[in-house]
């Protein structure tokens, strides 16, 4: 179990840097009017579901909905939360005409998921 532990602690980690980079990259992007392919968000996307199914079969298989509310309720709920209203904005920027517009609207869906992912990480790390 500690490996899992492990596993999903350093992942989390390394997926939000992936989140913020690919945030910046998506207002480079926005900046020089390149086509709009959702390629690269899709993937980091990807990335953060299966960072939350991991975290998901830690909290299965270790029981923590009985460990301290922040880490039985607001971590996973933060979490979820990044996964959903970032993909949502990924969804409106697909529909979106003007690349620049797409890619802004994309980043933007990046940084509330970056936002909220360390809002997550911090609800898990606080000693209780
Ligand atoms: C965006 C997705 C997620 C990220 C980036 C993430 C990241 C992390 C990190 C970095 C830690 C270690 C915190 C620390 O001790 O300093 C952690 C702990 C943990 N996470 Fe997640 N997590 C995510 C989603 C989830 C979900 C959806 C669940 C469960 C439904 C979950 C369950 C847990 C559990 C049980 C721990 C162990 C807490 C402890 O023993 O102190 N995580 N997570």
């Amino acid at each position: 179990m500690s490996n899992l532990l492990l596993v999903h602690q350093w992942t989390g980690y390394l997926v939000s840097v992936i989140v913020l980079m690919v945030a910046v990259i998506a207002f480079g992007r926005a900046k020089d009017s390149r086509e709009f392919e959702p390629g690269l968000y899709r993937v980091t996307y990807a990335l953060l579901i299966l960072q939350v199914l991991v975290g998901l079969a830690l909290y299965g298989l270790a029981g923590y909905w009985n460990a301290a509310p922040l880490v039985a309720y607001v971590h996973p709920l933060l979490a979820i939360a990044a996964l959903g209203v970032g993909q949502a904005l990924l969804g409106r920027a697909r529909k979106t005409q003007m690349a620049a517009d797409a890619h802004r609207l994309a980043g933007r869906g990046l940084v509330l998921s970056f936002v909220l992912v360390l809002a997550a990480i911090g609800a898990a790390s606080v000693p209780v």
